[in-house]
């Protein structure tokens, strides 16, 4: 196994992007090579799928052709960029992978997660080394994307489903050892202190 694969995960207006600027600018200091990416989209492929699964007129969309979509443009976003970053040695920085999917499709569209980490095998050659979870309240994460500027299909959701997203990722959290945990609510710089230390507790870095 070469490379080192990061993952950034959380409810929508958790500040993801943030502490993966923070990190990607770290790391580079440190002389590490490195590649930031995102889900969905991160191709040129995977991109144009992002549009069609977040165009607000796209209502009529099934839950399996939204969790398809996903898997399709993930395993373009594999093959074409993560892979190939891994195999040489770099370190992968992504804005979502599998856990969204089992998150948003498996439990708050109901698909079980099971069925979801399941179909993901075939796209994915490897899961992350780690994943970071910024936990935030539904509400809030509502309340600080309002700021910014068009909803998509997902975000215009009730907030029921937010509410499901966020005690998904409270569970899968509780279930793997793989997903840490941060309170999204702390201030920037305590959060991306507590990503270093773990990243260094698990000896995931020097
Ligand atoms: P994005 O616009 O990148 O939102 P954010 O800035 O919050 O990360 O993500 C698009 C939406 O797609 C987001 O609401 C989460 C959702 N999503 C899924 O439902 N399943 C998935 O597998 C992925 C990767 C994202």
């Amino acid at each position: 196994m070469s490379g080192i694969f990061i993952t950034m995960e959380g409810p929508d207006g958790s500040g993801k992007s943030t502490q993966i600027e923070l990190l990607k600018d770290y790391l580079s200091e440190k002389g590490y090579d490195i590649i930031v990416t995102r889900e969905p989209g991160g191709t040129q492929i995977s991109e144009k799928i992002r549009q069609i699964i977040l165009d607000k007129e796209n209502e009529k969309m099934s839950d399996m052709t939204e969790l398809m979509l996903y898997v399709a443009a993930r395993a373009q976003l594999v093959d074409e960029v993560i892979k190939p970053a891994l195999d040489k040695n770099q370190v992968v920085i992504s804005d979502r992978f599998v856990d969204s999917s089992a998150v948003y499709q498996g439990i708050a569209r109901g698909l079980g997660t099971k069925l979801v980490y399941e179909m993901n095998q075939y796209a994915i050659s490897r899961m992350p080394d780690i994943t970071f979870l910024l936990d935030l309240d539904a509400k809030e994460g509502i309340k600080r994307k309002k700021h910014q500027a068009a909803l998509d299909r997902l975000e215009l959701e009730k907030l029921s489903f937010h509410e499901k997203v966020v005690e998904g990722y409270r569970s899968l959290a509780q279930e793997q050892d793989r997903i840490v945990l941060i309170d999204a609510t702390l201030p920037k710089e305590t959060i991306f202190e507590r990503i270093i230390s773990v990243l260094q507790e698990r000896k995931i870095m020097k």
